[in-house]
């Protein structure tokens, strides 16, 4: 079977061929070309069916191609796809009082992916910083491992030299500290911090959640010194963890909050929102963007936010979760060697091997058709669309139990 472009069908090697040679080699790419999305399955292009563990890493999150949002996408398509912030948009005003409803929050910028939030989050503490303690105010600390987007301020947050090297020099005013270390952090705040950032549950390092203990206690340092709490909810939000925000399971809130991902179930959308004072700092000329909040995308985030309400997913991704979880520590029972931690919540899911094995057992799951992700060397990442079902989790199960078996008896 081919892929139809502009009329022609492209066979795989063709289409391989052109990726080669004209798009930049920033991914490493599997060979299958995807064409077709359902729920938590997907199809290539030779009609291979699989299972998604990954949903697009924590986007298609009330699963692909759900019908209700396929269908707000088309309707407003034909009405009106974008207009420009410099006029009104009854969707975009709609969906920031549902979102503020849904967070706590008391204001949205709209943005169009998860570093674009929190390059907003950066300006905005910054501006707030000054505005509070003068102009020295401007550093943000964050934490080892995090993972914060690919622009160069949302870089400079991510706390990873591995990322940022072959781009220094960073912006300045970035300061980064060990996770859970709550002296550590104490000992670098000071007159010039604007403002901690922080994913309740780090995704991109491998699933490492913060601990309650030491979330709460950022939140009291953060009230002390007078200091943003930025809460990068990207990957742990929209749901994701059983709760909307990963921060709600921890009773926590953020003066800011970044979103995107599963926002609008894959249609590129992103949210920075703030609350208190800190929602009205940026004001007209301090920032914008061209796409960020216009109808197509704001249909949408509404349609998905119906979904994950109307179909209780949620719920489905705290017990499922649950479920899931437990089964990997039945399995991590069986194979204590090999598994070293299953970690995570809801399905947002880690899986630490004591050998560096995870690619290999990602490709044995590859080649059983169920799509998960490898950080790293040593850990599988289960994010899968929050439609999974329980039947659905014990095929990965069943398939990771025989893939270990493999590595055992080689
Ligand atoms: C926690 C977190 N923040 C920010 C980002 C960046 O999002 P985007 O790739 O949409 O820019 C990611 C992406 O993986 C993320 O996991």
């Amino acid at each position: 079977m081919g892929t139809e472009v502009d009329g022609s069908q492209l066979n795989v090697a063709e289409i391989h061929a052109l990726d080669k040679q004209y798009v930049m080699g920033t991914y490493i790419r599997q060979p299958m070309v995807i064409v077709k999305g359902d729920g938590a399955r997907l199809w290539d292009s030779e009609g291979n069916e699989y299972l998604d563990f990954l949903a697009g890493i924590a986007v298609a999150q009330v699963g692909h191609c759900h019908p209700r949002i396929a269908e707000a996408i088309s309707k407003q398509a034909h009405q009106l796809m974008h207009v420009s912030n410099l006029f009104h948009n009854e969707l975009q005003a709609k969906l920031a009082a549902r979102l503020c409803g849904l967070t706590g929050m008391d204001k949205v910028f709209f943005c169009n992916s998860g570093a674009e939030a929190n390059e907003c989050a950066i300006k905005l503490a910054r501006k707030r910083g000054k505005q509070l303690r003068g102009p020295d105010c401007y550093e943000i600390i964050t934490f080892e491992g995090s993972f914060h987007g690919r622009t160069m301020g949302a870089l400079a947050a991510t706390a990873q030299p591995k990322y940022q090297e072959a781009f220094a020099p960073m912006p300045p005013g970035f300061l980064y500290t060990k996770l859970n270390d709550l002296a550590a952090l104490d000992q670098l705040i000071s007159e010039k911090t604007c403002a901690v950032m922080v994913e309740p549950i780090q995704g991109e390092s491998g699933v490492r959640p913060v601990s309650p203990e030491f979330l709460k206690a950022i939140r009291l340092l953060c009230n002390e010194a007078e200091v943003l709490l930025i809460l990068d909810e990207v990957q742990c939000g929209t749901g994701r963890t059983g709760c909307f925000l990963g921060s709600h399971h921890l009773g926590i809130k953020g003066d800011v909050i970044t979103m995107a991902k599963g926002i609008a179930d894959g249609f590129p959308m992103g949210a920075c929102l703030a609350s208190g004072e800190a929602a009205n700092t940026l004001v007209p000329g301090d920032h914008g963007s061209t796409f960020a909040g216009q109808p197509l995308a704001c249909a949408a985030a509404l349609a998905t936010l119906d979904v994950l309400e109307d179909e209780g997913l949620m719920q489905n991704a705290e017990e499922v979760g649950a479920f899931l979880a437990n089964q990997l520590n039945v399995l991590a029972g069986r194979y204590p060697h090999l598994i070293k931690e299953v970690r995570g919540l809801g399905l947002m899911i880690g899986i630490e091997f004591s050998q560096p094995i995870a690619k290999k057992l990602l490709a044995g799951l590859y080649r059983r058709f169920i799509i998960a992700n490898a950080v790293g060397e040593s850990i599988l990442r289960l994010v899968p669309p929050l439609v999974i079902t329980r039947e659905q989790c014990m095929q990965l199960v069943e398939a990771l139990d025989a893939e270990l078996h493999h590595v055992i008896v080689e």
